[in-house]
């Protein structure tokens, strides 16, 4: 597959939805990107079932409302040029918390079915919760008929992706989410065959991986979102090198390199500091995505140059400036190639501004 450029932007929860299904908002939140000239845009974490959401406010992908929703989203981010993606998601036992940006349940009586509240039991890998914090409960920790449950709804999943029309699809292992709770040894103390030994602890996501890779067609890469480290040592690095040939082996074309989401987790944020983890697992054998506080054209080109990663994520520096990717082409090329990327409706209106204001390539002429 190719994209038009790699900036990527990463998945963003708007918790917008009522009953998962996506709606006006996130039309315009994820294609006001595909007119920014992102390469590739990648929807939100979708709950593979209701009890999968973060919140009740996520979207979801477990019915075909929602799938022909999507339809619609993913069509018009392909008619911008820009590659359609769509991150599958179980929130396990931090499911049924807060809208995050209301901060806590403080839904009034009169406002809970205007915005579909729901408030239900979560599951997890063992009855651990997230933390002490009373947004968390302690989860019912999954059996065997329970885990069978979540790969199939990731299967049914992938299949709605597909129909729906996206082009890329990515697993959620990370973030402190269910299958990351698998992975760490922090939120996972079974002693059945998913928990234990590392290569235990892998088995749900790889199950996963092996569910959905033969309905995803083979034309279409299945990438998956790791944290490459839990921050509490109950996941790392080498964990996460080891993971990635058995991701491989099973159909998965690159892995997105997030860290933590774990309580209390310690990994300290600044500029790009996730790179380093996307260029060790790029040396494990599969390309990657880099994301986290990466803002500057120049840098993120560099990123790439380096055979760091082979794309660069923006979540929050494409909230802050949607048309980031146009920028970063104007900031790489002083060519009037680079005002193509910009939609047809604008290009040769910016040229004109640009050419009268002396700016850009018409700054030296
Ligand atoms: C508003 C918002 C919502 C987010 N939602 C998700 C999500 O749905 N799935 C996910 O994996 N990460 C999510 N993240 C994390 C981002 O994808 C990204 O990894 C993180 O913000 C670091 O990148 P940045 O520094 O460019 O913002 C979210 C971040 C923001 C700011």
């Amino acid at each position: 597959m190719t994209l038009r450029n790699r900036a990527v932007v990463a998945p963003m929860c708007q918790y917008s939805a009522r009953h998962g299904v996506p709606n006006d908002w996130h039309l315009v939140h994820l294609g006001r990107f595909a007119l920014g000239g992102f390469g590739l845009v990648m929807v939100e974490a979708t709950g593979v079932s209701p009890e999968g959401r973060i919140s009740y406010a996520d979207t979801g992908i477990w019915n075909d409302a929602q799938r022909d929703a999507f339809a619609r989203i993913a069509a018009f981010l392909k008619s911008q040029g820009t590659t359609p993606a769509i991150q599958i998601a179980h929130a396990g036992r931090k499911a049924s918390t807060p809208v995050g940006w209301r901060g806590k349940f403080n839904e009034t009586d009169a406002e809970k079915p205007a915005v579909a509240f729901e408030h239900w039991q979560p599951v997890g890998p063992s009855a651990i919760p997230h933390s002490s914090s009373p947004d968390f409960q302690v989860p019912v920790a999954l059996d065997k008929k329970g885990i069978q449950k979540v790969v199939d709804d990731f299967a049914a999943a992938f299949k709605r992706a597909d129909q729906a029309g996206f082009e890329v699809a990515e697993i959620h292992a990370a973030h402190g989410y269910l299958i990351n709770q698998f992975l760490s040894t922090t939120s996972n103390q079974r002693t059945d065959e998913y928990g234990g030994s590392r290569e235990n602890r892998m088995r749900l996501l790889l199950e996963i991986a092996e569910a959905v890779r033969p309905i995803w067609p083979a034309s279409k890469p299945l990438w998956t979102r790791i944290s490459v480290v839990d921050g509490k040592d109950g996941w790392t690095v080498e964990d996460s090198v080891a993971l990635v040939p058995e991701l491989k082996a099973r159909g998965v074309d690159l892995i997105d390199c997030t860290t933590g989401g774990f309580d209390g987790t310690s990994v300290k944020p600044g500029a790009h500091y996730q790179v380093p983890m996307a260029a060790a697992l790029r040396k494990a054998g599969l390309p990657t995505a880099a994301v986290g506080l990466i803002q500057d054209a120049l840098d993120a080109e560099q990123v790439l140059q380096d055979g760091e990663a082979d794309l660069i994520m923006l979540a929050r520096g494409a909230l802050e400036d949607p048309n980031w990717a146009e920028h970063a082409q104007h900031a790489l090329t002083k060519s009037e190639e680079a005002y193509k990327l910009w939609p047809i409706q604008a290009a040769a209106r910016i040229r004109d501004k640009d050419r009268v204001l002396k700016l850009r390539g018409f700054a030296e002429a």
